[in-house]
């Protein structure tokens, strides 16, 4: 999911997430209704929202960090090694404060938090925000692992590059309302440079030339 600042993007996932009513319209997860169902309820039952600012408790060492994600039942011993399998970097950093990791670190710490519980739905706002965009290929490269897994993984992002590389569809939010969605290389070709830098007129016009407008 692509669109300028306050297009309403974390909105959305926020509303998905159940932190957030809406003021019109439902959502559905897998087919069934959840619209106002309680958050804590909804991450038991798998879906995993990593907000914008990673989420994580800078204070707190990684495996402290860690070991908050076992409210789904997973022990402390297995949400280390699941995190490390994936990520051997935050082996050797488990006893470190999490908020003096590196950024693109501290990301893979989000990341490892959220895959360690075994989610269904994962939600991600933002992952690249402040990394270089080397940084940023490679977390993307495990999001697209993530997902071939079988797990379902809304991303939203304002730097679309690196995300359509590995997205399945995608989809334009400008002003709450999607106004284009498609595949991630038509998507590519609608969006111009004026898009990216959050300028609301050219945005607009996508309204005109997206296929999926609704
Ligand atoms: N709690 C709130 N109260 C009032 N307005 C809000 C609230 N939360 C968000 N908004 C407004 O709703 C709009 C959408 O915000 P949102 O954070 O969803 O945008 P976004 O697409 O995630 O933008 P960004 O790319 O900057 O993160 C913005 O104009 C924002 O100021
Ligand atoms: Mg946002």
């Amino acid at each position: 999911m692509l669109g300028p600042n306050g297009a309403g993007k974390s909105t959305l996932l926020r509303v998905i997430s159940g932190l957030h009513q809406p003021s019109a319209g439902e959502v559905l997860l897998g087919g069934r209704r959840t619209t106002g169902a309680d958050p804590v309820d909804l991450a038991r039952r798998g879906l995993c929202l990593i907000p914008e600012g990673r989420g994580i408790f800078p204070t707190l060492t990684v495996r402290e960090n860690l070991w908050m994600m076992t409210y789904r039942g997973v022990s402390r011993a297995q949400v280390e090694e699941r995190a490390v399998a994936r990520f051997p970097r935050l082996g050797a950093r488990l006893d470190q404060p999490a908020g003096t990791m590196s950024g693109g670190e501290q990301q893979m710490l989000a990341l490892a938090r959220a895959i360690v519980s075994e989610p269904a739905v994962l939600l991600l706002d933002e992952l690249s925000m402040g990394l270089a965009p080397r940084v940023v290929a490679d977390l993307y490269a495990t999001v697209r692992a993530i997902a071939d897994e079988h797990v379902t993984i809304i991303v939203v992002e304002q730097f679309a590059a690196a995300v359509l590389e590995v997205a399945d569809t995608a989809a334009v939010l400008v002003d709450g309302r999607f106004v284009a969605s498609g595949r991630p290389a038509d998507i590519a070709g609608q969006l111009s440079g004026a898009y990216l830098g959050g300028a609301s007129a050219p945005a607009r016009d996508h309204a005109s030339s997206g296929d999926g407008a609704r």
